[in-house]
């Protein structure tokens, strides 16, 4: 009886098996999907420590396209973030210290694909609220920017930007609280639940 019953184990396990093997296949059939690493894959080689210091500020995960998060001229109360052709920010998190007076967000669309079919914008608003911005921005249109007119919760917002173009919010951080969680946002319809990031003050 015993080994009747390793065998059925064994006869479950084999299908087992093959079911695996078809779901093998299948995430193999995605794989080239992902999107590739860019040239920064290989900032991990630059000898000083500096390189590696801004890629553990970003907090991104190894793998995902990783571009400047400060200007070349190393202002940390100047930031940059990247767009493209698809649903997507160059990064999730953008912080900046507390001693800058004001910062400024530039939001450049690396992309081909005009406003009006993949626009984007930078939206700061506090945290909880990027959907029901969002929401209420679809009305405005594209003319709109997609954006709440006279909505005390954004803090502040690029336009919307296309293909080629970029846009640069500034904003004051003597509104902001210092370690408190900000949350941008691409208002752009069906945009806002997967182009989110955090934003915090540091220090
Ligand atoms: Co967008």
């Amino acid at each position: 009886m015993r080994l009747q019953g390793n065998r059925t184990v064994f006869i479950l396990a084999a299908l087992a098996c093959t079911a695996l093997t078809a779901c093998g296949s299948s995430d193999d059939a995605g794989a080239p999907d992902a999107p590739a690493a860019g040239p920064n894959a290989q900032d991990v080689e630059t000898p000083a420590g500096q390189a590696s210091e801004a890629a553990q500020a970003a907090g991104e995960p190894a793998g995902e396209l990783q571009p400047a998060v400060n200007d070349a001229d190393g202002d940390p109360c100047t930031l940059d973030i990247q767009v493209g052709d698809s649903i997507a920010y160059s990064t999730n998190s953008l912080s900046a210290p507390s001693t800058c007076a004001e910062v400024s967000v530039t939001l450049t669309h690396t992309g081909k694909l005009p406003a009006a079919a993949m626009g984007h914008n930078w939206v700061l608003v506090p945290e909880g609220e990027a959907e029901s911005v969002a929401m209420a921005g679809m009305s405005a249109g594209l003319e709109g920017n997609f954006l709440p007119s006279d909505d005390d919760r954004i803090i502040a917002a690029t336009r919307i930007v296309g293909g080629g173009e970029s846009d640069t919010a500034t904003f004051s951080t003597d509104e902001l609280a210092a370690g408190t969680a900000y949350v941008y946002v691409c208002t752009f319809p069906g945009h806002w639940s997967i182009m989110k990031g955090t934003f915090t003050v540091t220090g």
